[in-house]
């Protein structure tokens, strides 16, 4: 008795890319990048993420190491951007990193550039100092680069510590084993106190 398995085979076209630093002179390229990733046209909100973007690069709590971007042929199609974290637990307070947000150009997806952002970006990370990373999002996404469920760390958005979407990242083996605690993003993140 056979069983026939059918695996759909995905086209992907790996471009090469170059991850680097952002400058202050492309700061409009890449929000139009960042745009053409997330806009929705039927979106009715006042928080989109290019304004997060420019708010935190206008604020103390901007990483020009860590805000990166994808070169390809010339053009700037990607970007990825961190910012300071606390992981707060009865007062005591743990340093991470937050990623967010990551974007590819709408017409530069699926071929390898947010994975190399994502690669390239962790290593710096790492060369830098900082042992962890924390990112709110999609599983599919994020454990391929070896992200867990923050809730296995007691890390949450609230006292709950439950939330599925949340992942953590180690750089340093065992940075986050005895740290709990609900994280706090930098300021831009909050409007009127709610995380936006
Ligand atoms: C998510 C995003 C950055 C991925 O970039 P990309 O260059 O297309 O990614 P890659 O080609 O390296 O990898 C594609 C993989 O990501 C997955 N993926 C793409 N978009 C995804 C999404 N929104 N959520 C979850 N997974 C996604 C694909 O299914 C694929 O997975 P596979 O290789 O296991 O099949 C890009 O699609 C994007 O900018 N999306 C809109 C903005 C967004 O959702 N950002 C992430 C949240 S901050």
């Amino acid at each position: 008795m056979y069983n026939r398995i059918n695996i759909k085979e995905k086209e992907v076209i790996t471009v090469d890319v170059i991850i680097r630093k952002e400058n202050s002179d492309e700061y409009g390229i890449v929000n139009d990048v960042i745009k053409s990733a997330f806009f929705k046209e039927n979106k009715i909100s006042d928080f989109n993420e290019w304004n997060l973007v420019s708010d935190i690069r206008n604020s103390p709590y901007y990483i020009n190491e860590l805000s990166l971007v994808a070169e390809y042929d010339n053009k700037i199609v990607g970007h990825i951007m961190y910012t300071p974290m606390s992981i707060i637990n009865d007062g005591n307070i743990n340093e991470s990193l937050a990623l967010a947000p990551l974007s590819v150009h709408k017409d530069y997806q699926n071929k390898g550039i947010g994975s190399k952002l994502m690669t390239e970006s962790i290593k710096k990370a790492k060369s830098l100092g900082y042992t962890s990373i924390i990112v709110l999002g999609h599983p599919k996404l994020y454990k391929k680069f070896g992200f867990i469920e923050a809730l296995n760390y007691n890390i949450g958005l609230d006292e709950e510590c439950n939330n599925p979407y949340l992942f953590a990242l180690e750089l340093e083996k065992d940075s986050l084993s005895n740290v709990k605690g609900i994280v706090k993003y930098c300021d831009p993140f909050y409007s009127d106190g709610e995380l936006i």
